[in-house]
């Protein structure tokens, strides 16, 4: 398709957490864009586009909504639709669209497929069996070594991983995984994995099909407590840039890892254009990927995209293209926080709709942000109105002083059942 001239361009945002308002913002910021749609959205997002009442996973009405708002390219957030072919009926339609097409975006939405991909093309990651009969998976258990992990093959909210210390729990995973479906479809397959131990690291990447393009690294708190503790949630909070992530981590990620596995796709006649995000773990062996997703992380992005100096639509109609390998990708040389503010009792029971106050402390402050996650607009102004509410991120030269920001920002908002961690970025102190 024809390139139109600059300031023309209409961007419609599919999602509605932090990540989807970090893009948002950062799209805002391109030179090219003249308006941008987001569906579903947020209150922040509708602070700086117009929100529109579809659902991610209503494909029929976004390619209409695309196509009636002469919307030039639709950015795609999450994992959800993405697995379920979003990109296709977009690409269908002749849509310029951003994301992996259905059979690429398999990397995320199925586990065994990813393993099975890393084990035929060499990519180094944990040692593992897949399996799709629970008696198979239960027997198999009576001999393997402890911790053991387990995990569901489809998307589960980011929950479908269970490390168990026993043979007891494990057998009680594979029921609750396979036998009970407790994260429905998704566990009609299951991967068991061998236990790795080390320090994780989150790095996100612009891929055209064949060339890639990493991003700064992060790193993601995924437990709700302090000390890791506490159940598993969509992340607490992330630091960018990891201090664990050497020169010579990215110089063995580059050879062994991130080229692999975009040739591995083409190879599979599965090309795979979006963001891939490389869950890594740097074991004591070196490092070994633990999940790929094919999206931007949340709250990773939140971290990320501040410190990108690139215009991300060119960034993204580069990887649309092909032409990713004519783009100069660069990050400012300092560091980013964000520490996710939640509703008491998240993940597991919690309330909602109590008002925000503080949010215009963060107009005309440089270096701060506040991305919404769960919140909505309403007469008494905006509320609460989930479990992840608000991603406070703040920069500073070095990650000491943004993780100071940051919380000096957090302090900033008010609202009735806050909750938060008080370690976001405590690692740094080990670095
Ligand atoms: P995943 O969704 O695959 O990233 O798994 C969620 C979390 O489970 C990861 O961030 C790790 O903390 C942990 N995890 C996953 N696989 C392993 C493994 N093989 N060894 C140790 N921890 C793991
Ligand atoms: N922060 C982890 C994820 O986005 O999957």
């Amino acid at each position: 398709m024809e390139q139109k001239g600059r300031n023309t361009v209409k961007v419609l945002i599919v999602g509605s957490g932090g990540r989807e308002h970090a893009i948002a913002w950062k799209t805002a910021q391109s030179s090219r864009v003249d308006k941008i749609y987001c569906a579903p959205g947020n209150a922040g997002i509708a602070q700086i586009a117009e929100c529109v009442d579809i659902g991610a996973m209503e494909f029929e009405k976004l390619v209409s909504f695309a196509k009636e708002k002469e919307v030039d390219l639709t950015i795609i957030g999450m994992d959800d639709p993405l697995v379920g072919g979003v990109v296709d009926a977009f690409e269908k339609e002749g849509l310029r669209v951003f994301g992996p097409r259905k059979n690429a975006a398999i990397l995320e939405g199925s586990k065994a497929f990813s393993k099975d991909l890393m084990k035929k093309y060499n990519i180094p990651t944990a040692a593992y069996e897949t399996f799709e009969d629970a008696q198979d998976a239960l027997a198999y258990l009576e001999t393997a070594k402890f911790p053991i992990v387990l995990k569901a093959d489809g998307l589960a909210l980011g929950k479908g991983v269970l490390i168990c210390n026993t043979l007891e729990e494990a057998k009680k995973g594979v029921q609750s995984i396979m036998l009970d479906k407790q994260f429905g479809s998704a566990g009609n397959r299951m991967v068991i994995e061998e236990f790795m131990t080390g320090r994780e690291v989150s790095v996100l990447s612009f891929v055209d099909g064949k060339t890639i393009q990493t991003m700064t690294s992060a790193q993601d708190h995924k437990r709700a407590k302090d000390g890791d503790q506490g159940l598993n949630t969509g992340g607490m909070g992330t630091f960018s840039p990891s201090p664990f992530y050497t020169e010579e981590v990215d110089e063995f990620c580059r050879e062994y890892i991130y080229q692999a596995t975009v040739d591995a796709m083409a190879a599979e006649g599965r090309p795979f254009t979006g963001i891939i995000f490389f869950g890594l773990m740097l074991t004591e062996q070196g490092p070994r990927v633990l999940e790929y997703n094919a999206r931007f992380g949340d709250p990773e992005a939140q971290v990320v995209l501040p410190r990108m100096k690139n215009d991300i639509v060119e960034v993204i109609e580069a990887c649309i293209d092909g032409k990713l390998d004519t783009i100069d990708l660069q990050f400012e040389d300092n560091a980013a926080v964000c520490v996710v503010l939640a509703s008491a009792g998240y993940p597991e029971k919690y309330e909602k709709g109590f008002v925000i106050e503080g949010l215009e402390r963060f107009d005309g402050q440089d270096g701060y942000y506040v991305f919404h996650a769960g919140t909505k607009q309403t007469e008494k102004g905006i509320v609460t109105n989930g479990g992840r509410i608000l991603g406070v991120t703040a920069k500073g030269a070095d990650l000491k002083e943004a993780r100071a920001n940051a919380y000096k920002a957090a302090d900033w908002i008010d609202f009735e059942n806050k909750y938060l961690r008080s370690d976001i970025g405590k690692a740094i102190d080990e670095a």
